[in-house]
């Protein structure tokens, strides 16, 4: 299937590097082989990041259009004008469009969708909200038997890492803002981000999704971050509450709720822990409860892989693919427990007595077990525990050295070995 890729910028480039790099694997996968055969850029002169042939850049739109080799085009353009055109033009050549703006959809995905009916021709947008985080899918596919009663997302990244910094820094809105200009995580004009209309933008494809209602953008109330202070953030934590950039979109008695604004939420909310540029969406439906989507909701290669995503849902729905996507497996095996690192507690239960400390460190020690803290508890009892966590070792040196202590008279018993994910 021949792909277009309109926009070489930060995602168009990522696109068109996965669609090559990854070319066989995504046709052993999928059963459909892509090759991008045509680029729309604005400056076909500007030096960039990827090489590519001069004979793929097209001259305009109707170039590709007019290509019959052309079976998906991807909008990477951004912006209202001329991405919409571009869009409508596609669907009605009979291609399919894949597309990561959310501003378009939140102004027009009514219209888009009604084009892309008439045409028969699919339209897919999985990284129009949260980037590379698989979100639409779920909530348009998964969850299609299921009665969503809300969504309530971090959405904004740009924001999200003002926030988190002004939390652990202490710093005001403006240093931190900078500091985010600075490192490439905020536009050098930020409205967009910290007024709150990127998330508001999102949030009408969000409760177009969970409420198959499509409203209106100045439907939503949004409000930014820029008068959020440090002192709000330590006072909301000392009532046990974060303050996040939430979107949120309810099912009410009213109607629909649909709300952009810096928010507290409990400490011990799974949103309240997502930090930095990452994004997170907590999906509430009668029928499954509660569920949590996270991850990076930007970013050249998380937005690229959701695009490519939808390429090959696209493209094996063009071509009338009729079953799921065709996996096969090799056959193989996990690697044994004993040849893994980790880290690990341990926990015995000893002699009160001095010397045993050394005693059991001296072995530990022989079989490159290293210690990254103690904890030796205890006096006036019979036996105590005495617990350690190691460094990185390998399981089966571990074993080792504890059949070692095992041995011990001192060792009452190894009363526990807990394996520690992600170091401590
Ligand atoms: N960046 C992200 O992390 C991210 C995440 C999620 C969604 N998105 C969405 O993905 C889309 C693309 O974002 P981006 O960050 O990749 O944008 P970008 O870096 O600004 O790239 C935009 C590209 O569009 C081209 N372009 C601009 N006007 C054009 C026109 N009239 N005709 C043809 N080409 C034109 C530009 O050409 P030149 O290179 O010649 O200037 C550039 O290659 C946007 O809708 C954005 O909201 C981005």
């Amino acid at each position: 299937m021949g792909v277009a890729v309109l926009g070489l910028g930060t995602v168009g480039i990522g696109v068109v590097d996965i669609l090559s790099k990854n070319r066989a694997m995504i046709f052993n996968r999928s059963g459909v082989d892509l090759e991008v055969r045509k680029v729309l850029v604005s400056n076909p002169n500007k030096k960039r990041e990827i090489d590519l042939a001069k004979d793929m850049f097209a001259k305009d739109i109707e170039e590709i259009l007019q290509d019959d080799e052309i079976d998906v085009v991807v909008e990477l353009i951004g912006g209202l004008s001329p991405a919409k055109e571009y869009i409508i033009k596609a669907l009605e050549a009979k291609k399919a469009v894949v597309t990561a703006n959310k501003a378009v959809l939140a102004h027009h995905a009514a219209e888009l969708f009604a084009v892309a009916r008439k045409n028969n021709v699919p339209l897919y947008y999985e990284a129009s909200v949260g980037g590379g985080i698989p979100l639409i899918t779920p909530l348009t596919e998964s969850l299609v038997g299921s009665n969503i009663t809300s969504v309530m997302g971090i959405i904004n990244g740009t924001t999200n890492y003002i926030l988190t910094k002004m939390s652990t820094e202490g710093s005001s809105f403006e240093e931190v803002l900078a500091e985010a200009q600075r490192l490439g995580y905020a536009e050098a004009d930020p409205s967009a981000d910290v007024d709150g209309l990127d998330a508001a933008h999102k949030l009408v494809v969000l409760i177009a999704l969970a409420f198959d209602t499509h409203i209106k953008l100045s439907d939503v109330h949004c409000e930014g971050i820029r008068k959020i202070d440090p002192m709000d953030i330590k006072f909301a934590r000392d009532f046990g509450y974060a303050i996040k950039l939430l979107a949120v979109g309810k099912k009410t008695d009213l109607g629909i709720e649909a709300r952009v604004q810096p928010t507290l939420i409990p400490l011990h909310h799974p949103l309240a822990s997502v930090n930095n540029v990452f994004n997170a969406v907590f999906v509430e439906s009668e029928e499954v409860g509660e569920i949590m989507l996270y991850g990076r909701g930007a970013g050249r290669y998380p937005t690229a892989s959701a695009v490519v995503g939808d390429i090959v849902s696209a493209a094996r729905i063009l071509s009338g693919a009729k079953s799921q996507l065709p996996r096969k497996f090799a056959m193989g095996s996990a690697v044994s427990v004993k040849k893994t690192v980790g880290c690990y507690y341990i926990r015995l239960m000893v002699e009160d007595r001095p010397g045993v400390l050394g005693e059991i460190a001296n072995i530990l020690g022989q079989n490159n077990v290293s210690v990254a803290s103690v904890i030796q508890e205890g006096r006036a009892q019979d036996q105590v525990p005495l617990v350690f966590l190691t460094h990185e070792v390998n399981y089966g040196s571990l074993e080792k050295g504890l059949e070692l202590i095992g041995r011990l008279p001192c060792v009452r018993e190894i009363a526990n070995v807990i394996r520690v994910e992600r170091g401590y």
